[in-house]
């Protein structure tokens, strides 16, 4: 069921703020009758109103035009959709340029589409079982539909703009917020409402100075990274590449890690040694994106030879560090520290540190020789043999040598 959303007391509290921030290109998204596009017409130059609903559309056309706004208009789009396909498209963008009038609007959308200020008052409500209602059910926890607007709003923003929402205490404010974080917006309550059985709040948004710079170095997409990581963790594009972002964590109290990191990555990319870094800043770095799995993952998926192979390749990565005397730190547990695709990439130095005796080759057997990973390998054919590496191990301790090292590694068979 589609019904053109009535103007309530969400939409009377937000078209006030609308009123205020409205200038230069303002982009009204879940339009429905248009009250929110209406509002902005008044100081901005144009206004684009965009609505999931065929018929809010036509409603919202009715509307302008029964109360004469010219700098208006309405189109069905799904969030950004519509812009995402002007602008991939070029056949699309042909077509679609044909059939627009308005000169104004026509080079608008010719060039890169950003707004100066996007408007959402979106279907906020958790959904009830059994009714479908797309103007105010934003997904079955009610934040779906703002989490996939956020997720896309700021390739649509100019560098400066801002973006107006209002949504309510049936939304759970505190997962907003969260969302706001995760794709590196800042925001202030503007308003708050309360109502009989909610409370509303208008939200005005803008990029964080730090997405501001990653989009500056040519990201796009800049998402949080999903899998489960120590420290913060994102996902860009850089031309069609995937780049991750490292950021401090505001909650870890430890200092410098960042530069840490990127100090070490330098230095051992020189060896081959970790992701490749791009750039980096005070607070953040980024480097090429690293497909692949985790270690016992890859052990899991893969045969006795391939294993074999890419332990080998840890262990030559992990003993030219040790002939640096660095210390990787966390080789006994380096489940979320090794990825492999082809090659194992080892990740993470922000604990890395210069010392006269590293533990990285030693601390890599006691991982091998782990109960769970010793019996992961037993099913794969590969029976390590505990007292030989201890052994072996030991005497490499006390001499790091490239020959020492080999008798370790000839024990995997
Ligand atoms: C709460 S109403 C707001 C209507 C109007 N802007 C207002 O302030 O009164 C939410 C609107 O979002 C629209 N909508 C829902 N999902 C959408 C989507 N994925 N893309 C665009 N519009 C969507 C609905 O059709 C509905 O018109």
């Amino acid at each position: 069921m589609f019904e053109v959303y009535e103007p309530m007391e969400d939409s009377f509290l937000l078209a006030e703020h609308v009123k205020r921030y409205s200038k230069g290109f303002v982009l009204d998204v879940g339009t429905g009758p248009g009250i929110q596009a209406i509002a902005a017409s008044e100081k901005a130059k144009l206004v684009i109103g965009i609505d999931i609903s065929r018929d809010a559309i036509k409603l919202a056309r009715e509307n302008a035009f029964k109360q004469n706004v010219k700098n208006i208009c309405f189109f069905e789009s799904s969030l950004f959709d519509l812009f995402k396909k002007i602008q991939a498209k070029k056949q699309f963008k042909n077509n679609f340029l044909k059939e627009i009038k308005n000169k104004r609007i026509h080079s608008f959308l010719e060039k890169n589409v950003l707004f100066d200020l996007i408007i959402f008052n979106p279907p906020y409500l958790p959904q009830d079982k059994g009714i479908s209602d797309k103007s105010i059910y934003g997904g079955i926890k009610g934040h779906e539909t703002l989490e996939r607007f956020f997720s896309e709003a700021s390739e649509y923003l100019k560098e400066n703009g801002k973006i107006l929402i209002v949504f309510s205490s049936l939304t759970n404010k505190e997962k907003v917020d969260k969302i706001l974080q995760d794709y590196y917006f800042e925001f202030k309550k503007l308003d708050e409402k309360k109502l009989f059985f909610e409370t509303l709040f208008v939200y005005l948004i803008k990029k964080s100075s730090l997405l501001k710079t990653l989009e500056k170095k040519g990201l796009r997409n800049i998402k949080k990274f999903a899998r489960g990581h120590r420290g913060l963790l994102y996902q860009a594009n850089l031309k069609k590449k995937g780049v991750a972002i490292k950021t401090k964590n505001p909650k870890s109290k430890a200092k410098a890690r960042i530069a840490n990191e990127v100090k070490w990555i330098k230095i051992l990319n020189k060896y081959k040694i970790g992701p490749k870094l791009l750039f980096s800043g005070r607070e953040y770095f980024a480097y090429e994106f690293v497909e692949g799995d985790f270690i016992l993952d890859f052990i899991e998926k893969n045969n006795k030879e391939d294993i074999i192979k890419i332990i080998k390749n840890v262990f030559n990565q992990l003993y030219i560090m040790d002939k640096l005397k660095v210390d990787k730190e966390e080789m006994h547990h380096p489940l979320k520290h090794i990825i492999i695709d082809k090659k194992p990439v080892l990740i993470d130095f922000e604990r890395c540190k210069k010392t006269k005796k590293p533990k990285n080759i030693t601390q890599f057997c006691q991982f091998l020789m782990s109960w769970s990973t010793g019996l992961l390998l037993k099913q794969k054919g590969i029976k390590l043999n505990k007292d030989k590496i201890i052994k072996l191990a030991k005497t490499y301790k006390k001499e790091q040598t490239k020959e020492n090292l080999n008798k370790i590694l000839n024990t995997l068979n």
